[in-house]
C-alpha cells in the first residue's frame, strides 16, 4: 500500500513509519518540521515538508500521488498547554484534520487512522477504561479529538470513509533509531531520563495529593512498538469496517515509581520535587485494550514498564541531545 503519514518526523509517527517501511509498505511523510525531526524520518520514506493548513498544497500532494491510506499524526498534543491555549486545540487541531479530509475524501481516498487519546476519558467511572466509557474529555485536547473521532463517524456515513481511532494511554519507549524529542519536552520519561544524564537538576512531581497509593498521578505506559503494531493491523482490518480501540498494556504506575523505576534502570539518582497539580490531568488513566487484543489478535511485545525504560534510555544515552546529534 501506499501510505500517507501525517506527522512521521514526530516521536510517534516516525516508529510507525519505521515498522510500515519494515513490513514492505510504500510511505509517504507530511510534516511541517515544527515538532518533528528531519533526521526521524525514515530514508525510505519520501519526504514532504508541508503543512496541513495549506488545503491546495495538500490538494496537489493528493493529486501527484495514488495514496492509499492517510495515518494522521501532526497535532498539537500537549494536555496542559490545550487548557491555556484552547484556539490552538480546537482551531487548529480541527480544522487541519478537516482540511485532510475533506482532500482524501476529494481524492476518493477511504482509509484512515486516526491518532487519537486517552484524554478523551475526563471522568472514568470504570478502571481500566474500556471503549464502552463515556466520554467526556478532560481538556481542549481531549475535546479535539473526540470531534475528529466523530466526523469521522459521519464520513463512514456519508462517504464510506473506513477509519480506525487508536486512543493511546502513554506512549513511550523508543527504537534503535528512534526516540522521544519535543521542544520543549513536556512528557515525564524523557524528562526523568534528562536528570539521570545530568542535563537537568531535577524532576518535578505535578501533584501529590490525588487519592492514588502513593499521591502522585497513575498512567499505563505502552511502548511506541507495540503502538506501531497496532496502527498496521488496524490499517489492514479497515476494509472489514471502522473501530476504535483503546491502547495499554492495563497497568498503572504512579510518578514515583516511575522515577525509581528510570533509577534502577540507568543507575543515576534522580532528584525530583513535589510541585503543583497540572491543569487537566487526571489522577488514574488506565486502559482495557482486550477489544484489539480479541479483534485483532494485538500483543504487546514490550508490556514490561522496565523494558520501556531501558529502550527509552538506551535512546537517550546515544542521543543526549535528541536528533540534533543525528
Ligand atoms: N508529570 C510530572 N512531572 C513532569 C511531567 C509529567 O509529574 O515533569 C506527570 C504528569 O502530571 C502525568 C504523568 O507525569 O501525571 C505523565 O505525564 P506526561 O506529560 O508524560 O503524559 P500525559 O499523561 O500528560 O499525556 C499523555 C500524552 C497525551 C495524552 C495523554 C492521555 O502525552 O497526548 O497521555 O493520557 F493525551
Amino acid at each position: 500500500m501506499h501510505i500517507l503519514v501525517t506527522g512521521g518526523a514526530g516521536y510517534i509517527g516516525s516508529v510507525v513509519v519505521e515498522e510500515l517501511i519494515r513490513q514492505g509498505e510504500q510511505v509517504t511523510v507530511l510534516d511541517n518540521l515544527i515538532q518533528g525531526h528531519r533526521a526521524a524520518v525514515h530514508p525510505q520514506a519520501e519526504f514532504v515538508l508541508g503543512d496541513l493548513a495549506e488545503r491546495e498544497a495538500l490538494g496537489d500532494l493528493f493529486d501527484n500521488h495514488s495514496f492509499e491510506a492517510v495515518m494522521h499524526f501532526a497535532s498539537h498534543l500537549r494536555v496542559g498547554e490545550s487548557m491555556e491555549k484552547p484556539f490552538m486545540y480546537l482551531g487548529e487541531n480541527v480544522v487541519n484534520s478537516l482540511n485532510l479530509l475533506e482532500t482524501m475524501v476529494e481524492h476518493g481516498v477511504y482509509r484512515f487512522i486516526l491518532s487519537s487519546t486517552a484524554a478523551l476519558f475526563g471522568q472514568p467511572e470504570q478502571m481500566p477504561i474500556d471503549e464502552e466509557e463515556q466520554i467526556v474529555p478532560g481538556s481542549p485536547y481531549g475535546e479535539s479529538k473526540f470531534i475528529l473521532e466523530r466526523t469521522l463517524g459521519w464520513l463512514d456515513q456519508i462517504h464510506g470513509l473506513r477509519y480506525a481511532a487508536l486512543r493511546y494511554f502513554n506512549a513511550a519507549g523508543a527504537t534503535t533509531e528512534r526516540g522521544e524529542d519535543h521542544n520543549p519536552e513536556s512528557h515525564l520519561i524523557p524528562l526523568v531520563l534528562q536528570v539521570a544524564l545530568g542535563q537537568r537538576e531535577q524532576v518535578q512531581i505535578y501533584g501529590s495529593d490525588y487519592v492514588t497509593r502513593d499521591g502522585t498521578c497513575v498512567r499505563d505506559y505502552i511502548h511506541v512498538l507495540d503502538l506501531a503494531q497496532a496502527h498496521i493491523l488496524a490499517l489492514r482490518a479497515l476494509d472489514d469496517g471502522s473501530r476504535v480501540y483503546n491502547l495499554g498494556n492495563g497497568q498503572g504506575f504512579t510518578v514515583r515509581e516511575v522515577i525509581e523505576m528510570a533509577q534502577e534502570v540507568t543507575g543515576h539518582p534522580i532528584p525530583a520535587v513535589d510541585a503543583p497539580r497540572r491543569p487537566g490531568d487526571l489522577p488514574t488513566l488506565i486502559a482495557s485494550s482486550d477489544k484489539i487484543r480479541e479483534e485483532l489478535s494485538w500483543q504487546p511485545r514490550y508490556p514490561d514498564l522496565r523494558d520501556i525504560v531501558r529502550s527509552a534510555w538506551n535512546w537517550h544515552r546515544a542521543h543526549p541531545n535528541g536528533y540534533d546529534d543525528v
